[in-house]
């Protein structure tokens, strides 16, 4: 089996067990190595992909109405920090103490974490390399400060109701006691919209999606047939969810890391869930996740929300 020296060996497990299931598929967390990174900064300027210029619309439209309900004197917390063009407009109209970024990914962190503290020299920046999946250790220096967890862009959705609740719960218990939560949230539109918003005419999308299978070959020793998959967005209205897929064209077989594979025509590997929100259940989702829904914002078309939430106490229900 010819695996590259240095393949991440959890990456190649999570494609071997995908690839065995009925209907197979593959963590979308795999999308994003170097290409896959860059491929995804391209998609979020599409005209197609509404989420990224909507979101920092509303941020920017409600940042009085934020500083008012945060209040200054807070240590924001950015989970999965990458490359965001968000932050600034947070830290802008609150005047934080100070800014933590957690990202699992050194490199971006370090960069984007020096660019904010230069454009910043007044405010302390702790960024933390660490999976935010599990409860994260912030450093000691914000260990008496209140929290504001911020999670944009709607990544909530690409995990399923149950690894979301987790994932809630977590951010919950390393933001502690007095924590506000920022969170970004797409809802539930015109199936139309939401199809072209993953399935873009220039097919930058549809690169990203078969970048997973270029980076299986090229890091787990397979021999897919990268051009004979077709990339497809599918809207599953029971699970309120976009479906990305990678559809074989034709009957075809190859090996990963030694391993043997069939598809027949039509099949394909499933790569990605993004979730949409009512009102409703987003609220449902972040109560669940140990987060009462303050305030809300949403653009003027409702294509997407961001919501304030406060971290529940244990007795907060009646
Ligand atoms: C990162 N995440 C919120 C994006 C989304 O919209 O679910 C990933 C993405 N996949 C295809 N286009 C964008």
């Amino acid at each position: 089996m010819a695996l590259v020296d240095g393949a991440d060996p959890a990456f190649v497990r999570d494609v071997l067990a995908g690839m065995a299931l009925p209907q197979k598929a593959v963590p979308a967390r795999w999308l994003y190595d170097e290409a896959g990174s860059h491929l995804f900064e391209d998609l979020t300027r599409l005209p197609e992909y509404y989420p990224t210029r909507t979101e920092t619309a509303i941020l920017a439209a409600c940042a009085a109405d934020l500083a008012t309900q945060v209040g200054p004197g807070r240590a924001v917390v950015e989970f999965g920090s990458g490359s965001s063009t968000k932050t600034p407009l947070v830290l802008d109209a609150i005047s934080p103490a100070a800014y933590v970024p957690i990202d699992i990914s050194g490199d971006f962190l370090r960069a984007s974490a020096a660019a904010l503290a230069a454009a910043r020299p007044g405010l302390p920046v702790h960024p933390v390399k660490a999976d935010f999946l599990q409860p994260v250790a912030l450093p000691s220096a914000v260990e008496g400060l209140p929290k504001l967890g911020f999670f944009p862009g709607s990544t909530i959705g690409n995990f399923g109701p149950r690894a979301a609740t987790d994932l809630l719960r977590s951010m919950a218990a390393t933001l502690g006691e007095g924590a506000q939560l920022l969170i970004g949230m797409d809802l539930i539109k015109d199936e139309a919209a939401l199809v072209a918003a993953y399935d873009d005419a220039a097919g930058v999308t549809a690169r990203f999606n078969r970048n997973l299978l270029q980076r299986i070959n090229r890091e787990a020793g397979g021999t897919i047939p990268v051009a004979q998959f077709r990339h497809e967005a599918r809207w599953n209205d029971t699970q309120a969810r976009i479906e990305m897929h990678l559809v074989a064209e034709c009957a075809l077989s190859f090996t990963i890391a030694g391993q043997s594979f069939a598809m027949g025509a039509g099949d394909s590997i499933h790569t990605e869930n993004s979730h949409k929100f009512s009102l409703r259940s987003a609220a449902l989702l972040l109560m669940a996740g140990g987060w009462q829904i303050r305030t809300r914002w949403l653009d003027a078309d409702a294509l997407f929300a961001i919501m304030l939430a406060d971290r529940a106490s244990a007795n907060f229900a009646p």
